[in-house]
């Protein structure tokens, strides 16, 4: 089977507060999810991609094909974990149960083809799937609900969770599926893999690979991609 990315592209961004979603705001000539979209499709070993909108989205350019690879539209949902559901759902039937996908955010406009084949290869050679991430830098503390601090938290062994993330078909549909189920709500793919008893594995990936939340995130974003333009 082919190897299909999945885009959930359905916030509202309410945490960056703009007129548009935060997924449509435009750098260097294109919207983040026009640069998600790219990023994914360039690389050679990925054969088109699916992307969840929110219901009547009027921002999206309506894009049938990028690089000459298709795009498929689906309605999203409430959540992120409901968006890709459907977007798993809506994926062709050329990709099997068994093929892996890959989930990465709209909103997430400087990923790297070296960081996509580093993923893909050591990905594919697990039987799980793999995520990137990248290692905690700051000092960690757990405060009480007074502000107090009462630990810190040692920050060996603590990565910060990115995407793209890649798994099986069906084993994540399953594993969404039973997070919803269970009303446990999963903030990335991995989160709902690791529910089910799967072990995914971990692969270094570079922190210029941000995800748009503030003001702040976005001109980073335009600095790195105009850097990588110039
Ligand atoms: N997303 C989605 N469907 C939802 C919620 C989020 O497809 N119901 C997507 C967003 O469009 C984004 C990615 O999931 O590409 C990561 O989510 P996040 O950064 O939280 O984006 P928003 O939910 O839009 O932002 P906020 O939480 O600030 O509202
Ligand atoms: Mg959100």
């Amino acid at each position: 089977g082919g190897l299909w990315a999945i885009v959930p592209a359905a916030g509202a961004g309410t945490r960056f507060g703009a007129a548009l979603p935060k997924q449509y705001l435009e750098v260097e000539g294109e919207p983040l999810v026009a640069h998600a979209l790219r990023a994914l499709l360039s690389h050679p070993a990925i054969e088109g991609a699916v992307v969840a909108l929110a219901d009547g989205d009027p921002h999206w350019p309506g894009w049938t094909e990028l690089e000459g690879k298709p795009i498929v539209a689906c309605l999203g949902g409430a959540t992120r974990a409901d968006s890709v559901l459907a977007a798993l759902a809506a994926l062709p039937a050329s990709v099997r149960p068994d093929d892996f996908v890959l989930v990465h955010d709209a909103a997430r406009p400087n990923l790297s083809q070296a960081d996509l084949q580093q993923l893909l290869e050591r990905g594919r050679a697990d039987p799980v799937g793999a995520i990137l991430a990248a290692p905690v830098r700051d000092t960690l503390k757990r405060a009480g609900d007074d502000g107090g601090i009462d630990a810190t938290q040692p920050r060996e062994h603590l990565w910060r969770a990115l995407t793209p993330q890649l798994f099986r078909r069906l084993q994540l549909t399953r594993a969404l599926e039973a997070a919803q189920r269970d009303a446990v709500v999963v903030t990335d793919e991995s989160m709902a893999m690791e529910r089910q008893g799967h072990r995914p594995l971990l692969v270094e990936g570079s922190e210029d690979n941000l995800k748009v939340t503030t003001r702040a995130d976005l001109a980073l974003v335009a600095f790195l991609l105009r850097s990588a333009a110039a």
